[in-house]
């Protein structure tokens, strides 16, 4: 069987970057730079990016490339009982690709709405009211209704990742080549426009004079090593599933530093971006940058649309820019999440074409994504995304680093890493995947099932102790059960692979025994 291959090694780094660059840059990263410490956050990210992210990044990168197969099949040839950490990686990636759509269905209405300014004079009632249509709390009646327009526009957004994906990596590679430069260009764009407005600077110094005492408070690390995870896409089998489409020989060194720079330049980029504006927005209300930052939801369609507007004639242009920008920052994100599950199904049967596996996929994720589509969608994608991105991704990439790490042997594949590559990784590569990033990663987990800073400092409501957002019993059952079915089926996959799955496996026809070379 021929793999299917990208078209040149920038085509794999242009994807890799459209995958990690997304969302978690613009309105993520800017916020928790602002929030913890303003330039002082850089040094717990960078050393996040480091002990973790970049070290991370290389296993995944190498997984895919020495055994040619996607997240499934490449943990079962590290060993026959792993199989369901793929399982576990591409059930996290599905269930986020579910809401991470319908984020860029309220981009894409957003995006129409821009023309004629709609939101303007009251962004938080549009936000809400009219486009969320948001029922005053997650228990009443109302929250389980459908809200149609989002319906319409979710099944939009899912024709588009269709279209991206339809023919794997073909399509994918062609795709990249516009949706990645798009919104640095649109972001470039809007810089040239905010750097001048009155508040800029302002702006610019709350988001990157240090506050150094940060460094001191475990929260700021805490929030540095998630977003690490979440910015470079690992943890999801998106990583092991692109690099399965390089030779076996490419460079995976080089490209894993190349792609989380430019992930992490294309975020503090989009910080000036954002406070350019967000000063912009303070002076014109004459109030503090600090009072009109938010994150997420609240800063890509409240604050934002209501700074635009404050553009004078150009605001209908600029924000459709915005949205624009939203857009394709989202998209390569999102179908690298589809891709990845497409790898596995085709690795388990080769038959199946890719356009109609996409065509399955994109029906299942439009059907899943529903939920969050309801007038009480907000707050199940709140649930959804806090334990997903708490539990799922730390607990994959945890699995992971342990199957190399221990299982398989750190050396197997650190001289596969050398092998390969131009630039060698040194031994410290071991010691992070042996040791740093199962203790770390083990002791956010623990901080987050059982700690939770409240105003009074640290207090005994993680998540485990008290329900998460205020939902009550709500959260318990959505949130946990996000966790626990991937979590099972790893579980049952893992006690399966022992009634001699190693020697099934072995023996499997056509599945050539790999374990035990070096590449
Ligand atoms: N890396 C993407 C971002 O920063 C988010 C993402 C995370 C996308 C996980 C898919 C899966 O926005």
């Amino acid at each position: 069987m021929n793999r299917p291959r990208w078209a040149s090694r920038t085509t794999f780094i242009l994807a890799a970057v459209g995958s990690a660059v997304g969302l978690g840059n613009v309105w993520r990263f800017p916020y928790l730079a602002y929030k913890y410490g303003g330039g002082a956050f850089l040094v717990p990210y960078l050393v996040a990016l480091v002990l973790i992210g970049v070290p991370v990044l290389m296993l995944e990168f190498g997984i895919g490339q020495r055994f040619q197969k996607g997240a499934v099949h490449s943990f079962r040839e590290l060993h026959p009982r792993f199989a369901g950490l793929g399982v576990f990686a591409l059930l996290s990636a599905f269930i986020i690709v579910c809401y991470y759509a319908v984020v860029m269905a309220w981009a894409l209405i957003y995006f129409f709405a821009s023309f004629t300014l709609r939101w303007k004079g009251d962004a938080s009632g549009f936000f809400y009211d009219k486009v969320l249509q948001i029922a005053p709390a997650i228990t009443s009646p109302e929250a389980v209704s459908l809200n149609l327009v989002l319906v319409l526009a979710l099944a939009a957004v899912w024709v588009l990742i269709y279209f991206c994906v339809w023919k794997g990596v073909h399509s994918v590679g062609k795709v990249v080549a516009w949706t990645v430069p798009l919104p640095v260009l649109l972001l470039a764009l809007l810089l040239a426009r905010a750097a001048f407005l009155p508040g800029a600077l302002s702006g610019w110094w709350f988001y990157l004079v240090p506050k150094w005492g940060a460094l001191l408070d475990p929260e700021v690390w805490q929030a540095a090593f998630s977003q690490i995870l979440f910015t470079l896409t690992i943890g999801f089998g998106v990583m092991i599933a692109y690099a399965s489409y390089n030779k076996k020989d490419e460079d995976v060194v080089k490209n894993a530093w190349v792609t989380a720079l430019i992930n992490s330049g294309i975020s503090v980029f989009a910080g000036f971006v954002v406070f350019a504006v967000l000063g912009f927005m303070a002076h014109t209300q004459g109030t503090s940058v600090g009072d009109v930052v938010a994150s997420g939801p609240g800063l890509a369609f409240v604050v934002f649309p209501q700074a635009l507007s404050l553009f004078g004639k150009a605001s209908a242009f600029f924000a459709a820019l915005f949205f624009l920008t939203l857009l394709s920052l989202g998209i390569d994100s999102a179908f690298s999440l589809v891709e990845a599950v497409n790898a596995a199904l085709k690795d388990w049967s080769p038959k199946l074409s890719v356009a109609k596996l996409s065509a399955i996929v994109s029906v299942v994720g439009f059907l899943g994504g529903l939920i969050f589509t309801t007038r009480g969608g907000l707050y199940f994608l709140d649930i959804v995304d806090h334990f997903v991105n708490n539990y799922n991704l730390v607990l994959v990439v945890i699995f992971q680093s342990v199957l190399v790490g221990w299982v398989h042997g750190a050396d197997k594949h650190f001289q596969f890493l050398n092998a390969v590559s131009e630039w060698r990784v040194g031994a410290w590569w071991k010691v992070s995947i042996r040791y740093v990033v199962p203790v770390l990663l083990s002791l956010l987990v623990w901080v987050n099932l059982f700690l939770k800073k409240t105003e009074a400092g640290w207090e005994w409501k993680g998540d485990l102790l008290a329900p998460y957002g205020g939902y009550g019993a709500f959260s318990f059952i959505i949130g946990w059960a996000v966790v626990l079915v991937p979590l099972v089926l790893f579980v049952l996959f893992f006690i399966k692979g022992s009634e001699g799955g190693g020697a099934a496996v072995a023996a499997a026809p056509g599945r050539p025994r790999r374990r035990g070379s070096r590449k």
